[in-house]
């Protein structure tokens, strides 16, 4: 084995990756982020940034609170961030409203808000007369809605901007182009394998979204990661013309402080296929204008897809590998951006507890 450089290396410079190295950064390691593309340029890029434990969890596991804490450690990772970089982060806390299209649907909204309760995610019903009176235009409203007053919103491009700068300002060297092949855990630590080196460090995180399965981790089985394609599209609107999100099954609509206003989503499993599918983007549209009816007449001006990290069996995985100093943190399929700050802390946390003895923290399966 070569020259221990690194204390840690850091395979994906999503948001994911991109958080650990800057909290492994933060606790005085030397770190190497490494990405076979550009940092933050694929899932991280193309997420809307909704912060909605309301729409994602029902029932108590142990993945619904890690992502109640991530939502709760959001001020502070902004805030942290913002004062380390000097980047403004668009993260507002505007609650979501989630309508219901019929009194079936509305009944199933009522259930699912008495489970939340039980998880500590408060939840007000709002009568179809609220509700119009809020959103006069909405023509989908055949029940009520609730509104979930923690729900927030970020937007993931200026999280990954700050990240590279704070990374950066803390010495972790990015290098970009470069696709790690494998991780060997060794004796001493990890070997990190490219194309071109092998890179040794005391331990390494494998952090690849949903190309984490293209690594390999020798002598280990791993499950398999895949890509679960969704579809966005922008439109150029008022700033302040909406607030709280919008949602209505597997639709939503998110406005940034610029006005900029999203509309998703999709969910295709296809392999990594990069080309829009103007069907999927016309019902998009179609499905939005439901819900605010102006977009119905609006040219979009942008139109986008990214690839949420999907994983055999549940995930996310995010584990010390028993016996080694290797990390997984990946499969996080809809919610990255929301669990970006728990994963982080924890994952660093992990790396560091034993710091000075081995570097093989535990922790439990989530
Ligand atoms: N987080 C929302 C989505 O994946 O569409």
């Amino acid at each position: 084995m070569g020259v221990v450089a690194f204390d840690a290396i850091v395979a994906g410079a999503g948001i994911i990756g991109g958080s650990i190295a800057w909290r492994l950064a933060q606790a005085g390691l030397r770190v190497l982020l490494l990405d076979a593309g550009r940092m933050g340029e694929e899932a991280s890029w193309a997420g809307a940034g909704m912060l909605a434990p309301s729409g994602e969890f029902e029932v108590p596991s142990l993945l619904a609170s890690f992502a109640i804490q991530s939502l709760r450690a959001y001020p502070r990772f902004v805030a942290e961030l913002e004062s380390e970089t000097g980047l403004p982060i668009d993260y507002r806390r505007l609650g979501a409203i989630e309508v219901a299209g019929s009194e079936a649907e509305w009944r199933a909204l009522q259930a699912r808000a008495e489970s939340l309760a039980g998880l500590g995610i408060p939840a007000c019903p709002m009568s179809r007369e609220d509700l119009l009176r809020e959103l006069p235009h909405l023509n989908c409203a055949a029940g009520g809605a609730f509104f979930y007053p923690e729900d927030a919103l970020v937007d993931p491009r200026h999280i990954m901007r700050a990240l590279r700068s704070a990374c950066l300002a803390r010495h972790v060297e990015i290098r970009e182009g470069v696709g790690v092949m494998a991780i060997r855990p060794t004796s001493r630590g990890v070997e990190v394998i490219t194309k071109d080196s092998i890179l040794a460090a005391r331990s390494a995180v494998l952090a690849a979204g949903a190309w984490s399965s293209s690594i390999e981790v020798k002598g280990q089985w791993l499950p398999r990661t895949f890509p679960i394609r969704g579809h966005l599209m922008g439109f150029q609107l008022e700033p302040g013309s909406l607030g709280p999100i919008l949602r209505r099954d597997h639709t939503y609509i998110l406005q940034r402080s610029n006005g900029f206003t999203i509309a998703g989503t999709s969910s295709e499993e296809c392999g990594f296929d990069r080309v829009l599918s103007p069907a999927i983007l016309c019902d998009i549209q179609a499905r939005a204008s439901k819900l605010l009816p102006l977009l119905a007449g609006c040219e979009p001006c942008e139109h986008w897809l990214g690839f949420r990290p999907g994983v055999e069996g549940k995930g996310p995985i995010v584990e010390g590998l028993e016996g080694t100093p290797l990390w997984l943190a990946y499969g996080h399929y809809r919610n990255g951006i929301l669990l970006a700050p728990a994963t982080a802390e924890r994952v660093a946390r992990g790396i560091t507890a034993n710091w000075g003895t081995d570097s093989t923290g535990r922790t439990g399966k989530l």
